[in-house]
């Protein structure tokens, strides 16, 4: 997953996508996440992929 964008590579990418790939796996053993009926998934193309509706979901905790 490397990018380049600048002349250098960031020292604490491997760091800080770990941390990411972390919260996101304890988020998903506490709590599930559901999509709202209806909500329109779409993309919107640019730099960086973001939604074009934003994600609407319900948050529940796990038991
Ligand atoms: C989400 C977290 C982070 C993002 C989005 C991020 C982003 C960036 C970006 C865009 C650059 C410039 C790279 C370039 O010139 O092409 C950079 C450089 C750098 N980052 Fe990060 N960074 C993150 C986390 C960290 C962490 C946790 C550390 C250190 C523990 C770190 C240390 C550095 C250093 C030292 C540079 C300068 C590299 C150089 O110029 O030789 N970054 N980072």
């Amino acid at each position: 997953m490397d990018i380049p964008a600048g002349p250098r590579i960031c020292l604490g990418k491997d760091s800080a996508y770990h941390q990411m790939r972390m919260v996101l796996a304890i988020l998903c053993r506490f709590y599930k996440f559901n999509l709202v009926p209806d909500h329109q998934v779409k993309y919107r193309m640019m730099t960086i992929l973001s939604m074009a509706h934003g994600l609407r979901v319900t948050v529940e905790k796990r038991s």
